[in-house]
């Protein structure tokens, strides 16, 4: 059976550092808050007017792009996962393709959010396994700082999160004992307003119990954007912490064993487990549940937040540039969130 490979790994933060302490000059909150309930000391946000969420994730392609030796013109399929796009459509996909002179070939975008890496990998093992594809780009990236709440009303989820963007190139294994040997997706819709962004939307107020939410008074046609919602403040993310957290805990762990059981392993198995950087507590619960030592998890949010579909592939070319995955190790990689979507993948490296 053909299997693919992550042939090349590329990973790219903005260079401006946004410290706890900056966000204590714009908004009601400290250091010691935001460290003691999410582990993060400072974030990224990206240069405005300068870069966009396309153009971050151009900057990993081109690392994980060189890394697997083969040039732009060589890549034969895009997927790009992000929450923060750079238009409502087209997608970054064929925005980031543009800038790469990639005209042509197939650029797909996901929608998944925390776990838009792990689908976005796992479609695109899918292509290189039947093979389809010989070369398939996979992108996360996110610009969040320009869409978040910097008052003290949106203290609860701006905290969080952070800019950044991570890619590595799919192709198929010469040795079919290694590489992503399985990838396992789940989502449960019942909680999707729980982190959710609703607006531009069709949604009209439907699912949320207001029917004439967002429509203008016209005889027919809605509106995506509406003054009412600029009036409400519903222009931003919506999440219910404590809800997400108690789900994330218990749904990690639950697809990280889906994925060792499938391949006949058991979770003293692994030898690096890279879980999205929901919040180090998350991953710490995680890591206990695991019974993995320290030296097996890689935490960043520290440095970065949580950078969502990019979080990942960031965090994975952090450890394998730090030396900390070789050859033939065990890797796990597994997410958590909106949607609610959750999902793990495992490679033999
Ligand atoms: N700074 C200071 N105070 C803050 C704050 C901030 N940034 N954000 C919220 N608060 C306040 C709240 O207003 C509330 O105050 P009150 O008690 O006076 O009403 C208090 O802190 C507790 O708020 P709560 O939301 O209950 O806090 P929490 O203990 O649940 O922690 C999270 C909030 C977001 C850190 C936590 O719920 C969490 O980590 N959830 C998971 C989030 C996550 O992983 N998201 C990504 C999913 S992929």
């Amino acid at each position: 059976m053909i299997r693919s490979k992550i042939a090349g790994i590329g990973y790219y933060v903005p260079e401006k550092v946004v410290t706890n302490y900056d966000l204590m000059k714009v908004m009601d909150t400290s250091d010691e808050w935001i460290q003691e309930r999410t582990g993060i000391v400072e974030r990224r946000y990206a240069e405005k007017h300068k870069e966009n969420t396309s153009i971050l994730g151009v900057k990993a392609a081109e690392i994980a792009i060189e890394r697997a030796g083969i040039t732009n013109k060589e890549v034969d399929f895009i997927i790009f996962a992000t929450l923060s796009p750079d238009y409502y459509f087209p997608g970054s996909g064929v925005l980031l393709q543009r800038q790469m002179g990639m005209q042509g070939i197939g650029a797909l975008d996901i929608r998944n959010q925390c776990s838009g890496f792990i689908y976005a990998l796992s479609i695109g093992d899918q292509f290189v396994k039947t093979g389809m594809y010989k070369n398939v780009l996979v992108v996360g990236a996110e610009m969040h700082s320009c869409g978040l709440d910097f008052t003290t009303r949106g203290r609860g989820v701006t905290v969080i999160f952070g800019d950044g963007a991570g890619a590595v190139v799919l192709q198929p294994s010469e040795d079919e004992n290694r590489g992503i040997l399985s990838t396992h997706l789940h989502a449960d819709g019942d909680h999707a307003e729980r982190l959710s962004y609703i607006n531009p939307g069709s949604h009209g107020g439907v699912f949320l119990g207001k029917e004439k939410f967002g429509y203008p008074d016209q005889e027919f046609g809605g509106a995506f954007f509406t003054p009412h919602m600029y009036e409400t403040e519903d222009i931003y993310p919506f999440m219910d912490g404590q809800h997400v957290f108690k789900f994330a805990v218990t749904k990690f762990p639950e697809v990280i064993h889906e994925a060792l059981e499938a391949n006949g392993y058991k979770a003293s198995d692994i030898d690096m487990l890279i879980p999205h950087q929901a919040n180090l507590r998350i991953s710490q619960f995680v890591q206990q549940r695991l019974k993995l030592p320290d030296e097996k998890v890689w935490n960043n949010i520290q440095r970065y937040g949580n950078t969502t579909a990019a979080s990942i592939p960031i965090a994975l070319c952090e450890a394998w540039k730090a030396g900390k995955i070789k050859e033939n190790d065990l890797v796990c990689l597994a997410a958590f969130g909106s949607g609610f979507t959750w999902g793990a993948a495992l490679i033999r490296w």
